[in-house]
């Protein structure tokens, strides 16, 4: 089995973090988001994948340097221009030679769905192409799937208006294609895959999904990349379903927590060091960022190797980017920084 995941995208919805590291290579828990992705694969007989990159390319060669991600052999496709999802998938599949049935991931999914079981779905039906569905309480950010009692998709409504959805089952981001859907895509061309090709496949009745309830999360935004890291640490549910897979390391083994700090249902990376009398609630802090004595972060991210001084209070979702620096006494509440007017 192989398979192509996606991980060339922009990140907008989670800058600053993102604007020096890719959405994939940031962490959850003491990995990174890909290797969780990866990890899963490989768990289940995958035995190459194709990494579709675009933006940031150069930080997953340095991550990667032999090849291997959880174990799994990589192969790096690297667009020469974002392709949209639909190009981006056979540019990929073709640089790599794929020409047999295989897998193709958004890589921001944090999830236990059964691989095997949507393999065997696609096998059942003999489809082109069957997608995942999860269920959510407001699809209008993603793609709405309504199918018929057989599983047939019948329509691909790629992010509609709030309230309008026909159907709370959502593209979960994890497909079976068979390479004939490689030749529905033109070669150079950007296109996306939810609004071009999934409802022509539709149109000529030939993609099935599969519903399930297994934990589920599009870690793409501020509140759903925290809540990734966090759902791991309590075991919390998502869908009705809680996170069976492997539990974080919520402090990593070398950073360096004073006695006199409180840090409760949060992750600390590695080497991170967090001074006296400092608290630290609902948050992710990112590998050797140095946090001061008498500072309050509560469900915030601090970016790698950021700075926080002494008595500074982040709060309510407030970003702290990579390298940056949170000044003595600073409050953020609900703010980022570097602050957007300085995104470029
Ligand atoms: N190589 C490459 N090139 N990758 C891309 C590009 C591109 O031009 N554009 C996006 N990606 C990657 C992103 O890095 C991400 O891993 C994946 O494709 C999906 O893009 P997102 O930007 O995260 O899409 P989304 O979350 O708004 O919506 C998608 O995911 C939902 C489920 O999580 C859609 O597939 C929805 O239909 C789906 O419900
Ligand atoms: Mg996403």
């Amino acid at each position: 089995m192989r398979a192509v995941v996606l991980v060339g995208g922009f990140g907008t919805r989670l800058r600053p973090l993102t604007l020096s590291v890719p959405k994939q290579m940031l962490p959850v828990g003491q990995v990174t988001m890909l290797e969780q992705v990866v990890a899963r694969l490989g768990r289940a007989g995958v035995t190459e994948v194709v990494l579709s990159l675009g933006y940031r390319p150069d930080v997953f060669l340095e991550a990667f340097p032999d090849g291997r991600c959880a174990g799994v052999p990589l192969v790096y496709a690297e667009e020469p221009e974002p392709l949209d999802t639909a190009g981006a998938i056979a540019f990929a599949a073709r640089f790599a030679g794929i020409d047999d049935t295989f897998l193709a991931l958004n890589g921001d999914v944090i999830t236990d769905l059964d691989l095997a079981e949507l393999w065997q779905t696609h096998l059942r039906h003999g489809g082109e192409a069957t997608i995942a569905l999860t269920p959510v309480e407001d699809p209008s950010r993603y793609g709405v799937v309504p199918t018929d009692d057989d599983g047939r998709v019948l329509d691909f409504v790629e992010k509609p208006d709030p309230g309008t959805a026909p159907s709370n089952w959502i593209n979960a981001g994890t497909y079976v294609l068979e390479p004939s859907v490689l030749d529905r895509i033109p070669e150079g061309q950007r296109l996306s895959i939810e609004r071009v090709v999934f409802p022509a496949l539709v149109a000529d009745g030939t993609i099935y999904a599969m519903k399930s309830d297994a934990y589920w999360l599009d870690a793409g935004t501020i509140s759903t990349y925290l809540s990734a890291n966090l759902d791991l640490l309590e075991g919390a549910a998502h869908n009705g379903s809680s996170h069976s897979g492997p539990k974080l390391l919520a402090v990593a083994d070398d950073a360096v927590i004073d006695l006199a700090a409180t840090v409760s249902a949060s992750v600390v990376g590695a080497g991170v060091r967090i001074g006296a009398d400092s608290r630290v609630s609902s948050s992710v802090i990112i590998a050797g960022a140095v946090i001061g004595s008498n500072v309050t972060i509560e469900g915030s991210v601090i970016g790698g190797r950021a700075i926080v001084e002494s008595g500074a209070v982040i709060t309510n979702s407030s970003v702290v980017g990579f390298d940056q620096i949170v000044g003595a006494g600073d409050q953020l509440d609900g703010m980022f920084v570097p602050a957007r007017e300085e995104w470029s």
